[in-house]
């Protein structure tokens, strides 16, 4: 692999959580936090030049938080039939294409692409989680209000392969019919 340019790594503006990125359900407010955390992560092993088995630790942690964090936001989707479904996943399919053109790149010796990755992501997630993310937060909530639930197989806090966010409580149920 040609060696590092770090010159050119470009100095993101850390991604810093805060209340406003909030679309009020637990669950997903904790996979972006962590989205955020793998991305800042990421980005400190490429401004230390980090070793390559300790860049591709980062790396494959943060592709693989992205793929898994849109596929369930996907499958909240399509279970609670949520109208907008298709122009969201489209804003996700960007990031995976764009991705995926990044990990060929860096793939060929280029970490100034995972760079620009990260500085486009980093503008992305603050858009999308803040406008996107926040429509589907609200559409969830009030499906799990409505007086009629779908049935449980449907019901978007099930999630296949789930794995528990340790502060989050559960989803908010809606009464039993
Ligand atoms: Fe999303
Ligand atoms: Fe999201």
């Amino acid at each position: 692999m040609a060696s590092p340019k770090r010159d050119k790594i470009v100095l993101m503006r850390p991604l810093q959580w805060n209340d406003s990125y909030s679309i009020f359900l637990p669950e997903i407010d904790a996979e972006h936090r962590n989205l955020f955390r793998l991305a800042n992560d990421l980005h400190a092993a490429l401004l230390s030049n980090a070793p390559e088995a300790r860049l591709q630790e980062a790396l494959q942690a943060f592709v693989a938080d992205i793929e898994d964090h849109f596929s369930h936001e996907e499958r909240l989707m399509r279970s609670t039939g949520y109208g907008s479904y298709l122009w969201h996943k489209r804003q996700h399919d960007g990031v995976r294409q764009r991705t995926k053109q990044a990990l060929e790149q860096f793939a060929a010796g280029d970490r100034e692409a995972l760079s620009a990755l990260l500085e486009h992501f980093a503008g992305w997630l603050r858009d999308h989680t803040g406008l996107t993310d926040r429509m589907l937060g609200a559409y969830l909530r009030n499906y799990e209000r409505r007086p009629i639930v779908a049935a449980p197989a449907q019901r978007f806090t099930a999630r296949k392969n789930a794995r528990p966010a340790p502060s989050c409580p559960a989803m908010p149920r809606a009464p039993a019919s």
